[in-house]
């Protein structure tokens, strides 16, 4: 993992633009995936401080991202972490890799109290990569996801602080 670079454009339209991949994610993650959405999110990315959002690279080339979304207020101790990879890549163990490593850097090098995810409840994959890196399951929010002219139960997974 590394933060992203304009160099990423191209490779990330290649990785992002793929139906399968947005199906289980919100709609600010488009699909079709554009350069000019690539251009944005790189953009973005890079003004955020601290570095929360990061490329996931397989033999020099962006092929997913992991990032985190600090909350505020009185949530400004707890992070959001969100993912995706590129299909070619699935079932590797990558994302499972990325995902112990990323909630680590928030609850011990950024110093959050917790880091949450909420999957599709049909993600099973995601699921388990929470659960696999010491996050529970703690609720069922019922139909809070619409997508693709469907609604879905969005499972809530925490992780927090061991101090
Ligand atoms: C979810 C996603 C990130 C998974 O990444 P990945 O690198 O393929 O995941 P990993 O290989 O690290 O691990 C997947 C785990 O789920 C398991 N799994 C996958 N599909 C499964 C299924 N249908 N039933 C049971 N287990 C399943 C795998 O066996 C593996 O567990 P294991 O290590 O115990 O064998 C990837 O599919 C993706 O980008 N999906 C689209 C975007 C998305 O859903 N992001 C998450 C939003 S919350």
């Amino acid at each position: 993992m590394r933060p992203w670079s304009y160099d990423d454009v191209k490779p990330l339209v290649k990785a992002a633009n793929d139906k399968d991949v947005s199906a289980t994610l919100r709609d600010s993650f488009p699909y079709p995936y554009k350069k000019e959405h690539a251009i944005d999110w790189i953009t973005f990315a890079l003004e955020v401080r601290p570095t929360c959002h990061f490329a996931i690279v397989v033999d020099n080339v962006a092929c997913g991202g992991i990032g985190l979304t600090l909350q505020r207020d009185v949530f400004r101790y707890s992070a959001e972490i969100g993912y995706w990879l590129a299909k070619d890549h699935w079932g590797r163990g990558i994302m499972s890799e990325a995902v112990v490593a990323v909630s680590d850097y928030a609850l011990y090098e950024l110093g959050m109290t917790r880091v949450f995810a909420g999957t599709f409840d049909h993600n099973i994959a995601s699921g388990r990569i929470l659960e696999k890196a010491g996050f529970a399951l703690e609720g069922r929010l019922r139909k809070a996801i619409f997508k693709y002219d469907r609604f879905y139960d969005q499972l809530m997974y925490g992780k927090v602080a061991s101090r």
